[in-house]
């Protein structure tokens, strides 16, 4: 393990000589001191981090490794006085030029759930999954960018966005919060959104690491799974993005794994963390994960979250004495410090402090990113016969339900958004796990104006919903209808099932049945089932769409915008498709103490595994692996315009390049997303997505793709020699629309090849 005295042992020691430390006997020539190394740019972050430790007490360095919760701090003894009422707080060592940090939830915006700052509002992005429907790095890249501008505006410093966990099971509580279900597509555009975030000189975390992939009982839920196909799916998803968005801090999350709780699993913190990949950032909790002061620090836990959550203050009195006894040792500590110094620093933000006021923001320009990022993500499930785009003549529109007079809806927890124009509809949870922190929130975007201003000569009318046969006499007597079905996700619950609430279904089909020129608009946190798809000439995945996303939903319904999202996860046919049909022990979990599930752990809930038997085929492998037909399988998308590939070319040897043609050889612009998937050619084996490009092009426009595959999505993980293995041989290369829909495939030898993470 590094300590602080070895790559910089010279300059420290010299910076301790200069601030009147005891000098050790072999402290080389003050004369070449520089006075404060740590300002030194010229050298690593982490060398100023271990000059700037050096410097420290340890009381100082103490302050480091615990953050407040202002909500629950507020007014304890050694609190800070200056907390904004956020997520967390630590306290910064001004004589140093250490930052208070401050700390704000997440990846669609600057949340503030309950409106701890009254008024305050930020730009809401769409739901990650839509930023994901994109497979556009760029989109992702240019929320984080906005959303941390905005954070440092607010006088934040670090945004706890980055959720990367993948979707395996379709009724998660915080799909939507994450970027869908495949490790290749979820990394790349996660690590594109924590480097826009972090270029605003800020900390982004990656979170939540790992395995964290239900809400129902993720406290105390022990999720069971092979190391190595821990390192082929999630662990991989998480080490893709860490390598592209370089996030100046991990956050573990609550759950356990194979028997430790995240926040004190040596395998994934040391081992694997700073070991196999080298990283060199802090690990902080989750809210309330933590259990342990000895465990967790030995472990690699550099910094304890919201530590009046936890069961005691793990980090400060217990860790003191934890020293005193040698539990934990000093060079421990000074590791931890040393971390956390040295994401302040490698994020830009020590050389870059944030202002002390709160700044001016151009919410206009930011709500125009938001909207591209709806744009971009909504995905075309269904059109038959051409019913969509919506005719500019067409007379009378209703819209039934949805509250798409007034807003479009958003998922709930501390992600929470309250956005730029306010809140138009909010219902307060009346029970369950996540009924202390959220509520179910629209944002005020209203698809009801966005759409009469696309049809100005039409009559667009809008009908709750509540009563079935009104909404299909008002869908009776209008040229089209558009249904506007919700599904409410939120943080510390999973649904219970992927049916449509409040018999949604029924109003559907009662619609339908009156009007056969019926759209539906499904704002959802992921998949839903659609058991009146056929009667439906066209379906929308609008996810939750974010700030602009009623204009989004319009756009997209009369052809302004051409759809080009595809599924970043499968929506199953049925639940018993999926490899968990429910959320596990859910059961057990509803009749014990709420409190275990809603981010303090003062539970008492008992510990329950989860197996996860798929390993690393989630998301669309197990349904291959199962031979089962999803109702719209990863990947799919439609558009209104038409592609076509040629000229595939595929050359094997150490390295996978697939070539070929894209064509749009229909009449609109439009955006297109060819999908490689591969698979050993001799082998019955679920097909993986080892490259993708969006592509945008003008009617007739060919443009030629090159790509390079992931390798590590084409190997095993060894636990042998903790490093890749690729098996030499034939593989199969699908160029495809989706997974399962190739256009043109071919075979290629690979080289056996091994390397390291
Ligand atoms: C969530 C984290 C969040 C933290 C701080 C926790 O309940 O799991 O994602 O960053 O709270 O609000």
């Amino acid at each position: 393990m590094r300590t602080p005295c070895h790559s910089m042992l010279r300059s420290i020691l010299l910076a301790g000589a200069a601030l009147g430390l005891a000098a050790p006997a072999f402290a080389v020539t003050p004369a070449k001191a520089p006075a404060h190394p740590w300002l030194d740019r010229k050298l690593s972050a982490d060398a100023r981090a271990q000059a700037l430790v050096h410097a420290m007490t340890q009381d100082e360095k103490l302050q480091l490794v615990r953050t407040w919760f202002p909500p629950n701090a507020t007014g304890k003894p050694g609190a800070p006085t200056d907390m904004i009422p956020s997520a967390g707080q630590m306290t910064g060592v001004p004589r140093l030029g250490i930052p208070t940090l401050r700390e704000s939830d997440a990846s669609l915006g600057v949340a503030n759930q309950v409106e701890q700052r009254k008024g305050d509002v930020a730009t809401a992005l769409p739901a990650s999954l839509a930023t994901a429907a994109s497979f556009d790095p760029e989109i992702a890249y240019a929320g984080g960018a906005m959303i941390g501008s905005e954070a440092r505006a607010k006088r934040f410093n670090v945004l706890l966005a980055g959720g990367v966990n993948l979707t395996r099971d379709p009724w998660g509580g915080r799909n939507f919060e994450y970027l869908g279900e495949d490790p290749l597509l979820a990394g790349v555009l996660d690590g594109a959104h924590i480097r826009g975030v972090q270029s605003n000189h800020i900390i982004s975390t990656i979170k939540h690491y790992v395995l964290n992939s239900q809400e129902t009982g993720r406290m105390v839920a022990d999720a069971r799974i092979g190391w190595p196909a821990l390192h082929e799916s999630d662990l991989l998803a998480f080490k893709i993005a860490m390598e592209k968005g370089q996030p100046a801090s991990v956050m573990c999350a609550y759950n356990l794994i194979n028997g430790d709780y995240a926040c004190e699993n040596h395998e994934l913190l040391t081992t694997t963390l700073r070991g196999d990949w080298g990283y060199k950032g802090f690990v902080m909790s989750d809210w309330g994960a933590v259990h342990s002061t000895v465990k967790a620090a030995n472990a690699g836990l550099d910094q304890e979250s919201g530590a009046e959550l936890d069961k005691m203050l793990y980090f400060d009195a217990p860790l003191r004495e934890a020293l005193t006894k040698g539990a934990v040792s000093e060079s421990r500590l000074d590791e931890m410090a040393t971390r956390v110094l040295t994401g302040i620093i490698e994020s830009g933000l020590y050389d870059n402090p944030a202002p002390a006021t709160v700044q001016p923001i151009d919410y206009a320009a930011h709500a125009l990113v938001a909207q591209k990022a709806a744009e971009e993500g909504i995905v075309l499930l269904r059109n038959e016969g051409g019913a969509l785009p919506l005719a500019a003549h067409a007379k009378r529109i209703v819209l039934i339900g949805g509250h798409a007079d007034v807003g479009v809806l958003s998922g709930g927890g501390s992600s929470q958004v309250r956005s730029v124009g306010g809140v138009p509809v909010e219902i307060p949870l009346k029970s369950g796990p996540a009924a202390s922190f959220a509520r179910t929130t629209w944002h005020s975007s209203s698809p009801l104006k966005a759409i009469q201003a696309l049809a100005p000569g039409a009559d667009v009318s809008y009908v709750d919903g509540s009563d079935p046969a009104a909404a299909a006499a008002a869908a009776k007597a209008a040229d089209i209808a558009i249904v506007f079905a919700t599904q409410w996700r939120t943080e510390a619950e999973d649904v219970p099932n992927l049916t449509l609430p409040d018999d949604q279904d029924a109003l559907i089909d009662a619609v339908a049945t009156a009007n056969a020129k019926t759209v539906v608009v499904v704002e959802s946190g992921g998949a839903v089932l659609m058991p009146w798809l056929e009667k439906v000439p066209a379906v929308l995945a609008a996810w939750y769409p974010g700030q602009r996303g009623g204009e989004a939903i319009a756009n997209i319904l009369f052809g302004k915008v051409n759809p080009s999202g595809r599924l970043p996860l499968t929506f199953p046919a049925a639940e018993a498709q999926a490899p968990r049909p429910a959320p596990v022990n859910l059961a057990a979990i509803k009749a014990d103490d709420a409190a275990s599930n809603a981010g303090s752990a003062g539970g008492g809930s008992a510990i329950f595994p989860i197996d996860y038997p798929e390993g690393a085929n989630a998301g669309y492998r197990w349904y291959q692996a199962k031979g089962e037909k999803p109702l719209f399988p990863f990947g799919y998308g439609l558009s209104y315009t038409h592609f076509s590939y040629s000229h595939l070319k595929v050359t094997g040897g150490r390295t996978l390049t697939i070539s070929f043609d894209v064509t749009n050889s229909g009449k609109h612009s439009g955006a297109d997303v060819p999908q490689v998937y591969v698979t050993p050619a001799d082998k019955q084996q679920p097909s993986r997505l080892a490259a993708f490009q969006r592509v945008t092009l003008k009617p007739g426009e060919t443009r030629h793709v090159t790509l390079t595959a992931e390798r590590r999505i084409l190997s095993g993980w060894d636990a042998r020699t903790r490093g890749w293995h690729l098996a030499g041989g034939r593989y199969t290369v699908a160029l495809s629309r989706a997974v399962g829909d190739a256009v043109l495939t071919a075979d290629t030898v690979l080289t056996d090849q091994r390397f390291r993470p």
